[in-house]
C-alpha cells in the first residue's frame, strides 16, 4: 500500500475537482480517475473492467454511478460494483479528505 497526496488543503482539493467531473490523475505508474460529489471523493481505475474503455470520458449520474461511454455499463463509485452490464466490478481506491489535502491509497 502506498499513499499519494494531492493539493495542500481542502479548498485546493475542491478547486482541483469540480463536482461531478471526472479528473484523470497519474500516481506513480498508475492512471486513476477521481470524482467529487459534495465532500466525498472517489478514486477508481481509469479503465472500464468490461472492455477497457477510458472512464475519464465517462459521465456521473445522480445515483453516484459512473457510466462508461462505450457500452453504457454503470459502476457504483463508492464500491465499484457493476450496476448494469455483465462484467467484473470496477477497481476503486480509498480517498480521504484532510486538512493537508487529499490522501489516495493505492495497493
Ligand atoms: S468498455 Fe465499458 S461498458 Fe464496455
Amino acid at each position: 500500500m502506498r499513499d499519494f497526496y494531492l493539493g495542500g488543503s481542502i479548498s485546493e482539493v475542491f478547486e482541483m475537482l469540480p463536482e461531478y467531473r471526472v479528473k484523470k490523475v497519474k500516481l506513480g505508474t498508475r492512471e486513476i480517475g477521481l470524482v467529487r460529489i459534495g465532500e466525498r471523493i472517489y478514486g477508481f481505475s481509469s479503465f472500464c473492467p468490461h472492455r477497457g474503455a477510458s472512464l475519464i470520458q465517462g459521465s456521473i449520474n445522480s445515483q453516484g454511478e459512473i457510466i462508461c461511454p462505450l457500452h453504457q455499463y454503470r459502476f457504483e463509485l463508492k464500491t465499484g460494483q457493476a450496476k448494469a452490464g455483465d462484467c467484473a466490478d470496477l477497481q476503486t481506491y480509498p480517498c480521504e479528505l484532510s486538512e493537508i489535502g487529499l490522501i489516495i491509497t493505492l495497493p
